[in-house]
């Protein structure tokens, strides 16, 4: 057997899989198609739960994030000038992380090469076989060659466009989608943050979101149609629509300035069951997408990387495979409890074409009830810090 398990994906879950099961003795190799800078120029999520900070601690890499990390206890949702405070910290005893998804794939790259591990780049048509065989083979092309490696299991963690889920016969998978007629545009830019703590904010014109990376680093998104293009959306369009979509008290503190990083993310919700396939495990976006209105999407992914490590331990340090015919479900399970939380978040903040007045009044009822109702912040606070693994 030329490795113990092969990782498809160089992104967050396959690197943090590999980190994991490489210290606890078990041999690795990651094909990855992008280039290393490429891969790290993705600028995505930004909030950690804390089951994920740990993860990252036990997996060795959590110096520089405990440096220069910054814990949150608590965020702001918000309807025009009604803003309510939910003290995450106060109602679960639970705090998140403002590190960027950039810093945590930074750190587990280096991670991975003080291992001295294996990760190929630009590896182009991957194939996964021999799944219900006595070992696995994925072949690969790189440098136009054609390779192939045998191994005993197989981890998917290449993402939504990735080729592990569709190596699962079509009529063997069950697939569910929510496709949401709006996109999130973000922007990055040197400047303070608008607030201590992230911003959720629904108004009349639709969704912003006021997030941060550091204290003069800030990530802010608003929604846009579609069909909108970054080429729309030149900087002074972007402050001024994000200046009248976020609370007058906030607006009044908005510190502006060139962006240096711009993007549109269309939001979905997407699962596809199973996750195991003879040999083969989905893990993270492989698997599932949800809308990035709940934080939920690098954290999903990392607990996913919870359960298959330790059923991969079990079964290659001791031979037992009852954790790797469990993982499906028990990961599954989390996943659909994030899918209805991102869903709702989704619900209760953005504003849809076409819509009646009565839509609006059900979001604004919502935040109401959560401004009055200890009861209803605790239940978002206990989804948004992330539920137990
Ligand atoms: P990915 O990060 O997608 O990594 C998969 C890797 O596999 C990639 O490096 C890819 O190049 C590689 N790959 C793909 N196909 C192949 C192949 N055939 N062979 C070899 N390698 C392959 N979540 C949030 O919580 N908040 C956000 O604000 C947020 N913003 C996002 C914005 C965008 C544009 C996207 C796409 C996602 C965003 N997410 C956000 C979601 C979050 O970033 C993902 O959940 C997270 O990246 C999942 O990690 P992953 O390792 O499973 O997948
Ligand atoms: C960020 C993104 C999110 O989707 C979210 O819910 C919170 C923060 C961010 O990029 O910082």
């Amino acid at each position: 057997m030329d490795t113990q398990v092969v990782i498809i994906g160089g992104g967050p879950s396959g690197l943090l899989l590999s980190q994991l099961l490489n210290r606890a003795g078990i041999a690795t190799v990651i094909l990855e198609r992008a280039s290393r800078e490429h891969v790290l120029s993705r600028i995505r999520a930004g909030i950690l739960e804390w089951g994920s900070v740990e993860l990252l601690r036990e997996a060795g890499v959590g110096a520089r994030m405990d440096a220069e990390g910054i814990a949150h206890d608590g965020a702001w949702l918000t309807d025009a000038d009604l803003m309510v405070h939910v003290d995450f910290k106060a109602l679960t005893g639970r705090q998140v992380m403002v590190y960027g998804q950039t810093e945590v794939t930074h750190d587990l790259y280096d991670a991975q090469d003080a291992m001295g591990t294996t990760i190929l780049h630009g590896v182009e048509d991957v194939r996964i076989l021999d799944l219900d065989g006595p070992q696995a083979a994925v072949e690969y092309t790189q440098g136009g060659r054609r390779h192939r490696l045998s191994c005993a299991y197989v981890a998917g963690c290449d993402g939504f466009h990735g080729v592990s889920r569709r190596t699962i016969p079509e009529d063997r998978r069950r697939e569910f989608e929510r496709v949401y007629p709006f996109g999130w545009l973000g922007i990055l830019s040197r400047t303070p943050p608008v607030a201590d703590e992230l911003i959720y904010a629904n108004s009349p014109h639709g969704f912003a979101l006021a997030s941060m990376r550091n204290h003069n680093l800030v990530r802010y998104y608003v929604q846009v149609p579609l069909s909108d293009r970054v080429e729309d959306w030149p900087d002074d369009r972007f402050w001024a629509e994000f200046r009248r979509r976020i609370p007058a008290q906030a607006a009044a503190r908005l510190v502006t300035g060139p962006s240096i990083e711009k993007s549109v993310a269309p939001l979905r919700s997407f699962v596809s069951e199973p996750l195991r396939w003879g040999r083969l495990f989905l893990v993270g976006d492989a698997a599932h997408i949800v809308p990035p209105t709940g934080a939920k999407g690098l954290n999903l992914a990392v607990s996913d990387v919870f359960y298959l490590h330790q059923a991969l331990i079990a079964a290659l340090k001791q031979g037992d495979q009852a954790g790797l015919d469990t993982y499906s479900d028990r990961a599954l399970a989390r996943i659909w409890k994030a899918m209805r939380f991102s869903w709702q978040m989704t619900m209760m903040l953005h504003r849809f074409d076409g819509e009646d007045g009565f839509a609006a009044q059900m979001r604004r009822a919502t935040l109401a009830h959560l401004a009055e109702s200890e009861t209803a912040r605790r239940e978002l606070a206990e989804n948004y810090v992330g539920l137990p693994y």
